[in-house]
């Protein structure tokens, strides 16, 4: 029993950063779009993901009145440090390509676009299932959806976006026959921690050792975020907050002295490692975007921010079918977001298989990588390349 049935132009499914940046980029253009989302919004805004926007996605906040809080609230970050052989170089993103990135974290993302979607009274419906997309084929495709009192509801649309996540229901709707995914595993993990502690060191250090890799990153004055390389299937509930510690230290120590700021763990997590695309990006009326579209290895920060380049892509060739009935504008945006999308796909592999240290590796893959990094960082092509990748190809 169907208790009822909405009509809207644009049907979201999943209300992540994608879903509903898309939502506010479609409503400014006078186009009414339904999104429906799985989790409650606590629920996205306490899982801790990445803290790194590109210039573009900062832009796209504050240009299109989500917000201006990341500004104020965010930190500019004009380079990085590429620690290896116990020693520290910065790469300095101004000097090289005249950007900047801003630390400013998903959640918070997250949180400015689901205040502003509010604000302006979109209909976000957070905690509803998704639970069949139908008729993709046909110019009037539906979504099928359960409400949290368990009723159903039918959503007719005249497009259907999947910004559902990486375990995506809408891209199976994509007969296996009309598209190919491509996908890599790695052989490692990162273990993701939040310690109450200052920060160690004024900008991100990505810590190449004999021991793997390590990411000294930030959250606030108080609270820092850090990884380390480990083994895909380590749990992180059997390590001390002391082994956790010993193992960050180890990873970054050296000549210079450098040493961590430590303090208590409030929150860890084995984060999985993959490279997926699948292509096209459009099966008739349903379109996808952000990790229902594609994943990359975290090392780089470019998921959340190639899932706003995608929608800023989508928004547009939406509004060309949708007002000026356009007809192309569905395929040029499979085609344009796929650039970019393979861009940071080459980019996220090139950093990660850069410093990290691939099991069964040799004296010989250890010292290599150490004049790739050597190189990298004694050329200003090398640096600008990095920079230019980093705070998201101008
Ligand atoms: C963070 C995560 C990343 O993957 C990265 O490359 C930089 C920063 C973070 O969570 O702060």
């Amino acid at each position: 029993m169907t208790s009822s049935t909405t009509r809207t132009q644009v049907g979201i499914v999943g209300g992540g950063p994608a879903g509903l940046m898309l939502s506010h980029l479609l409503a400014l253009d006078g186009i009414d779009s339904v999104v429906i989302e799985s989790r409650t919004r606590a629920e996205i805004e306490q899982t801790v993901r990445a803290g790194i926007l590109e210039r573009g996605s900062v832009r796209l906040l504050v240009d299109s009145g989500v917000s201006d809080r990341v500004l104020r609230e965010g930190h500019e970050h004009e380079g990085i440090d590429l620690r290896f052989a116990g020693s520290s170089h910065r790469i300095d993103f101004q000097d090289l390509v005249g950007r900047s990135v801003w630390l400013y974290p998903q959640t918070d993302v997250f949180t400015d676009l689901a205040d502003a979607r509010s604000r302006d009274g979109a209909d976000i419906r957070f905690s509803w299932t998704a639970t069949k997309v139908d008729g993709v084929e046909t110019d009037r495709p539906t979504i099928e959806a359960t409400a949290p009192d368990g009723s159903a509801h039918r959503i007719e649309c005249d497009v259907v976006v999947g910004s559902d996540g990486s375990r995506s229901v809408c891209r199976q709707q994509i007969p296996e026959g009309r598209r190919t995914d491509y996908f890599r595993e790695y052989p490692f993990a990162w273990f993701g921690i939040l310690a109450e502690a200052p920060p160690s060191a004024p900008e991100l250090i990505y810590a190449h050792s004999d021991r793997g890799f390590a990411l000294i990153s930030q959250r606030t004055a108080t609270m820092q975020r850090m990884y380390f390389q480990c083994d895909p299937t380590e749990d992180p509930g059997q390590w001390s907050d002391d082994q956790i510690w010993s193992e960050l230290q180890s990873r970054v120590t050296g000549p210079d002295g450098l040493e961590l700021v430590e303090g208590r763990i409030t929150d860890r997590s084995v984060l999985r490692f993959r490279s997926f695309v699948t292509e096209p990006l459009r099966h008739g009326r349903l379109l996808l975007a952000g990790d229902a579209a594609h994943t990359v290895p975290p090392t780089g920060a470019k998921g959340l921010n190639l899932a706003l380049a995608d929608v800023r892509v989508l928004a547009e060739s939406l509004q060309r079918f949708l007002l000026k009935d356009d007809h192309e504008a569905l395929d040029a945006y499979s085609e344009q977001a796929l650039d970019r999308v393979w861009g940071a796909q080459h980019y996220s592999y090139w950093m990660t298989t850069m410093l990290h240290t691939l099991p069964g590796s040799t004296p010989f893959d250890h010292r290599r990588q150490i004049a790739e990094l050597t190189t990298l960082v004694g050329s200003s092509a090398g640096s600008t390349l990095l920079a230019d990748g980093y705070t998201g190809w101008a």
